[in-house]
């Protein structure tokens, strides 16, 4: 029997309101002043300022850092650490989705760390060169998608290879992340759907992947249940904070689960984002039907216990998965959002480069992958 590691350490405040909690956590941390990073569409629907008035009502001196691109790239991140140490900041408050949280760890990272980015790059195990002294985080989610809230790692372009590079640490975990539906009230009903379908993907993929995590898997459907309880009322009525609360949790659950390891569905998506410049999320619904069915050969059982989660009167998984998707709003293929025949043996190739289905429980091989692509579209 080989010897795995179960970690679940990140502190989570969940509740509307919650926000009001967030400076007794930062100076549980020992922070004293803080960098608040976020992205303008974060400024532009008053969260920032939000953020930075319950700050300083607690006597925590906030800056506001907002120029992160929602593809960050690493002048955001040498940017970012200059206003870190111009603004005299202990502790990185970062607020919104997946972009500024992944920027605002990757900022704390650079406070302290000075080596070239890419050296600090997971493909080659830049972790090492990753040390203690990385400030306190604290992540305030205002999706509920990715779940970078509770990750450990940080997605950034970088300048001399032009790929999405991943930098990834234990030191890169929030110390709190604080879970307030309020905040995301105002995501549109397309962003809710598409991001939903992140959530839960993740939560789907990590229950099927490669590896003894019984208690990822017992997140992982919880997961699940949570996203076919809440994922169509939080599109029809952004307002109800039940449902913008459950997705919330699904989101977070997702990517506490896929520490255990995602699948082919993820590595279909990412060069759908890259090449035809897609939503991961609405990249991920479109393909998931098809790998569900992929996958039945080899977790059936699986595969079974999750279609009884989703939706119980469903004939299959793929097919319960198909009708969320319409029930939310989202196209039925990906012919509908410009994909055609002749992209997919570029996509194919870039899918195969992906890591993401080395987890996946079927192995799959090139022209797996084009056949999932065409089964899509
Ligand atoms: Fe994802």
């Amino acid at each position: 029997m080989s010897i795995v590691t179960w970690s679940f350490p990140t502190t989570i405040v969940f509740g509307n309101g919650s926000l009001t909690k967030l400076p007794d956590h930062v100076r549980r941390a020992s922070g004293t002043r803080a960098l608040v990073v976020c992205d303008p569409g974060v400024v532009r629907a008053g969260i920032a300022e939000r953020v930075k008035r319950v700050l300083e009502g607690a006597g925590i001196a906030a800056a506001i850092f907002d120029r992160v691109a929602p593809n960050p790239v690493e002048e955001n991140v040498f940017e970012g650490a200059a206003a870190f140490k111009a603004h005299g900041a202990d502790v990185v408050v970062s607020v919104g989705g997946g972009a500024p949280l992944d920027t605002g760890k990757l900022i704390a990272l650079r406070t302290t760390h000075e080596r070239p980015l890419h050296e600090y790059d997971d493909a080659i195990g830049g972790d090492a060169h990753i040390t203690s002294n990385v400030p306190p985080i604290l992540t305030v989610p205002t999706t509920a998608g990715t779940g970078s809230e509770v990750g450990r790692s940080g997605v950034v372009t970088l300048k001399a290879t032009g790929r999405k590079t991943v930098i990834f640490s234990p030191y890169l975990l929030a110390k709190a992340a604080i879970l307030d539906p309020e905040l995301t009230t105002s995501m549109p009903a397309r962003v809710t759907a598409a991001t939903g379908f992140d959530a839960l993907t993740h939560n789907i993929e990590a229950y099927l992947s490669l590896g003894d995590h019984p208690m990822a898997d017992g997140i992982a459907l919880a997961g699940v249940e949570l996203c076919a309880k809440y994922l169509q009322t939080a599109v029809e009525n952004g307002a109800d904070l039940e449902a913008r609360g459950g997705m919330m949790k699904a989101a977070m659950m997702g990517a506490v689960a896929f520490q255990k390891g995602l699948g082919v569905c993820h590595s279909l998506a990412h060069p759908l984002s890259s090449e035809k410049d897609m939503h991961h999320g609405l990249a991920n619904a479109l393909c998931l039907p098809a790998v569900m069915d992929f996958n039945n050969i080899t977790v059936p059982d699986r595969i079974e216990r999750v279609r009884r989660v989703v939706d119980v009167t469903a004939t299959s998984l793929s097919n319960a998965i198909r009708s969320l998707r319409e029930k939310v709003g989202l196209p039925s293929g990906l012919g509908a959002e410009g994909v055609t025949k002749a992209d997919i043996g570029k996509l194919a190739d870039k899918a195969m480069e992906d890591a993401c289905h080395r987890s996946n429980p079927r192995p799959c091989t090139r022209e797996d992958m084009m056949k999932l692509y065409d089964v899509s579209l």
